[in-house]
């Protein structure tokens, strides 16, 4: 009896893991037998394999043909797998040359007629490969580029089964993909750029504060007065995705199926606004074989969620994990999974459920008990995640006449890189900005002034900011300070901090 092995990967989470994919054919009923705990996909990827091989001329021999997914207790999902269980089966039937695949990643899901079909996780799988010392991967065409990631790394693109069994047969040589030359980042959308926005002072500059220290947002105000328009420009004023950046992005996005045909690495920031219908299965990940929801979608970039208060309580209640560690877990019959996502949260409100409270121009219809069941939606414990609470009142018609543009995006964007740059060379970790540095080393890095210290506990006892409220407030002002490039947290600073501080709330238990 003889054993043929191919190689291919399968997704653990997003990450690719290796599977063998062994062939014996011997003695026995004919039929195409696969085990190795396959899933339904698997199941039918028997009759694609099946139909590509009748269709290249290679019909199924007239005998037993087993196929085991090693290692077996790795639960495999998705049609990746197609192509090395066809490639095993045609070398253990001899029409291919012993070992013809052994030093060869093979992914890529199969049509009827034998042509190669684009599948998720493809960075996933070609980083796999390298760790495991296989430097050369088959991948479907349209996958080509995201893998190309690697110089040590050889991706091979094909479209069809039969180019794959030439290239093994050494009858024909697939060309080598290298990696898209537009390495530098992509000029921000021009028509995402501050200088549109017109007045809101106060809400520009938090939001460049949010920018420079990661701090979370609230923008609380009437429809129409520009919270949208200010949401959707906070990925220009922030600094351009790093390389190891781009790869983690690449990776979640590609798990997740969202990445377009014949891209490479995603270069610009993520912006995701999911609709406050969205289940918490949607934003947190979810299906049997567990897929990155949109919070994972938004790792390492921006996560608006407009009308925060009519968002699922579950779906908020999702939000907790990822704003305190940075992941998502996802419990499943099959184990349970934890992705990335690690985002800017910016979260946008009316003032009241007509949306008119406080604004001079419609009255609101709300009465006290509407406005304060509605604020009540939102629980104490997440309000206290969001440092920055702005409110953003309708802009005055005058102010959209005004002669001068405002200040645009890439002026901004400088400042915020040079507070970054020294939040980085202070904590000597580019991820740990001032929303996310750890309390003990915030103590060590604030640099308070006595002044500053006699402010903040005035106001602890004026507004009833509570220990945790204490400590938002003392990052921001640290990230004011930033911004200015000043060693020392004032008086100054702590005071505009504390402007972005809700008034006088009940301290809450999380
Ligand atoms: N401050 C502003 N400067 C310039 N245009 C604005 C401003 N506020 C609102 N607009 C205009 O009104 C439209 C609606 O704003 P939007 O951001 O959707 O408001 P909101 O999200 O608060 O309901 C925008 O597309 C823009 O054309
Ligand atoms: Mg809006």
């Amino acid at each position: 009896m003889s054993v043929a092995r191919a190689y291919a990967a399968s997704l653990s989470g997003i990450d690719g893991v290796p599977v063998i994919v062994e062939t014996a054919i011997g003695a026995g009923l004919p039929g195409l037998t696969i085990v190795g705990l396959p899933d339904a996909a698997v199941r039918e990827s028997r009759e694609r394999v099946r139909s590509a091989l009748r269709q290249l001329g290679f019909p199924l021999p007239g005998r037993s043909v087993v196929v085991n997914l090693a290692p077996a207790d790795l639960p495999k999902a998705g049609t990746a797998l197609d192509l090395a269980v066809a490639i095993s089966i045609l070398e253990a039937n001899g029409d291919l040359p012993p070992g013809a695949g052994s030093s060869v990643t093979l992914v890529g899901e199969l049509g009827l007629d034998g042509s190669l079909r684009p599948v998720p996780g493809v960075l996933a799988f070609a980083e796999s490969s390298l760790r495991e010392g296989r430097r050369t991967i088959v991948v479907p065409a349209a996958n080509a580029l995201e893998a190309a990631v690697h110089p040590d790394l050889a991706v091979l693109p094909a479209s069809h089964l039969g180019e794959v069994v030439a290239h093994l047969a050494q009858r024909l040589e697939l060309p080598r993909v290298s990696e898209a030359a537009d390495e530098e980042a992509p000029e921000p959308d021009p028509l995402d750029d501050l200088r549109e926005v017109r007045g809101q002072a106060l809400a520009r500059r938090a939001l460049e504060i949010a920018a420079a220290g990661g701090h979370n947002i609230l923008l609380t105000g009437p429809p129409g007065s520009g919270k949208t328009m200010l949401a959707r420009r906070l990925p220009g004023i922030l600094p351009p995705l790093s390389r190891p950046e781009s790869l983690e992005v690449t990776r979640i996005w590609s798990v997740a199926g969202r990445l377009p045909s014949h891209s490479g690495l995603v270069r610009s920031r993520p912006f995701r606004s999911p609709h406050h219908g969205a289940t918490a299965a949607a934003l947190a990940g979810g299906g049997a074989d567990p897929r990155p929801g949109e919070l994972s979608l938004a790792h390492l970039g921006v996560l608006f969620l407009d009308e925060f208060p009519e968002f699922r309580r579950d779906a908020l209640e999702a939000l907790r994990e990822p704003l305190e560690d940075g992941i998502v877990s996802v419990a499943r019959a099959s184990g349970s999974r934890s992705f990335p996502a690690r985002f800017l949260l910016v979260a946008a409100m009316n003032p009241c459920p007509c949306g008119f409270l406080g604004d001079v121009r419609r009255r609101c219809r709300c009465t006290e008990r509407d406005v304060s069941r509605y604020r009540k939606k939102i629980s104490g414990p997440l309000l206290d995640r969001i440092d920055l609470h702005v409110e953003v009142p309708a802009v005055p018609a005058g102010d959209f006449h005004g002669p001068a543009e405002a200040e645009p995006s890439s002026v901004v964007a400088e400042r915020v890189r040079r507070a970054r740059k020294i939040q980085a060379s202070r904590s000597g970790d580019p991820r740990y900005t001032n929303a996310a540095l750890p309390s003990r080393h915030l103590r060590q890095q604030i640099g308070l002034e006595p002044a500053a210290r006699l402010l903040m506990e005035k106001a602890m006892d004026r507004v009833g900011l509570s220990a945790r409220g204490y400590q938002r407030v003392l990052r921001v002002a640290r990230t004011i300070a930033d911004l200015e490039g000043s060693g020392p947290t004032s008086a100054g600073h702590a005071a505009e901090a504390l402007r972005y501080r809700p008034a006088a709330r009940p301290e809450t238990p999380s």
